[in-house]
């Protein structure tokens, strides 16, 4: 029984998130200058794939930086309470700071980042989402570029995991009922 076994369909295939990741990295050369000189956050762990795709397309001059929070441990149902567990290396006083997540659901993780990193006075503060599930949305976030809008369903694959597995399927997908027993 290999991972693949375990997914009972996939939602967004290998070559449209690629595609999709191309595009996105259009808009982001699009908004920035290489003055600008952008931080991009990478929040770990679930954006480390993301991050890495979407770099690779970019032409401005910009720098990456890391922050990890606590998330939904090995459940599928937001705590709604948030720690940050690993902290930038940067200030960001005066920077264009642009925060690559990997999904936003209830919206409460990206409402915190965004509230504890205004308080160091960014330049400018935007966000990058690859998914969005606005249904499932608590606090409204006002998200900048945004890769997919998916319907109500928890997705693994692609930087994505459930209990800490699934992230290196490089498509997003939907688990089988009987993994979550
Ligand atoms: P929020 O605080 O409810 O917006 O959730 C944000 C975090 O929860 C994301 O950064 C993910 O780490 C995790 N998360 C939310 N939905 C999913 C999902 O469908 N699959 C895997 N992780 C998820
Ligand atoms: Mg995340």
């Amino acid at each position: 029984m290999g991972l693949r076994d375990d997914v009972a369909k996939v939602l967004i295939p290998e070559d449209a998130l690629q595609a999709r990741i191309v595009e996105l990295a259009g808009e982001i050369n699009a908004a920035y200058t290489d003055e600008d000189r952008p931080l991009l956050v990478c929040v770990l762990k679930g954006a480390f794939m993301f991050l890495a795709d979407l770099t690779r397309h970019l032409e401005i001059r910009h720098e990456i930086d890391f922050m990890e929070t606590s998330s939904y441990g090995a459940g599928t149902v937001s705590s709604g309470v948030v720690r940050i567990l690993l902290d930038l290396e940067r200030n960001i006083e005066g920077r264009h700071v642009l925060i690559v997540e990997d999904i936003i659901d209830t919206g409460r993780t990206l409402d915190y980042i965004t509230r504890n990193l205004r308080t160091r006075n960014p330049a400018s503060l935007r966000i990058c989402t690859l998914l969005s599930k606005p249904a499932r949305r608590v606090i409204d976030i006002p998200i900048d570029f945004v890769g997919f809008e998916i319907p109500d369903e928890f997705v693994v694959g692609y930087g994505l995991d459930y209990a800490e597995i699934y992230r290196n399927l490089p498509f997003i997908g939907v688990l089988e009922e009987e993994v979550y027993r």
